[in-house]
């Protein structure tokens, strides 16, 4: 059975072609945060599968993870850590590197921000090839986090991002192609 609140929040996404380069289908959730009903449904769907499960971190992903993971945290009665782009946070940093098309990327957290043994879900917007999420559980795993699961809006099965995060669970709302 699917919550007839998913159809109305897939459908409050848009979808802007060849952003940022020619051929990708650029999956903009800011047009669902003009919508406070639907962007409250979002929340509340994460909340509801999360609260009560233990979690003691929300880490989110930036950018977008920012926007979607402090409310989430907040209902659940957990921490909120933001995990970066290179040079951003101010204090001692734990990096992980991870590869792109052409290039590489690097996603950073703050030391001391989480303890080991913590149960943590991450947040992010969208899975792609899952290089960026498999990073984050990467570094998280390095300080001894329990990563309970990953949660993301959208999920674009083609690219078969989920295979990248080996055994750990993706949970998405919506799946674009
Ligand atoms: C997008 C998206 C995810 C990532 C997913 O972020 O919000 O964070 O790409 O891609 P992947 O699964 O292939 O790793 P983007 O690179 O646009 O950065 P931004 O959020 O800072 O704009």
């Amino acid at each position: 059975v699917v919550d007839s609140r998913i159809m109305k929040i897939a459908s409050a996404i848009r979808v802007i072609p060849d952003f940022p380069k020619p051929g990708i289908m650029f999956q903009d959730i800011t047009t669902l945060l003009l919508e406070p009903k639907l962007f409250k449904d979002t929340i509340d769907l994460f909340v509801e599968r999360y609260q009560g499960k233990n979690i003691a971190v929300v880490a989110g992903i930036e950018a977008r993870g920012f926007i979607f993971g402090p409310p989430i945290a907040l209902a659940i009665g957990a921490k909120f850590v933001p995990m970066r782009k290179p040079k951003k946070l101010p204090g001692e940093v734990i990096s992980e590197e991870y590869s792109l098309e052409y290039g590489t990327d690097c996603i950073e957290m703050h030391v001391g921000a989480v303890q080991e043994g913590e149960r943590a879900l991450v947040i992010d917007d969208l899975i792609a090839t899952g290089g960026t999420l498999a990073a984050a559980l990467k570094l998280l795993d390095r300080v001894g986090v329990e990563v309970v699961e990953c949660a993301c809006l959208i999920e674009l099965p083609e690219l078969k991002g989920r295979d990248r995060l080996g055994a750990r669970p993706l949970f998405v709302l919506v799946k674009a192609d």
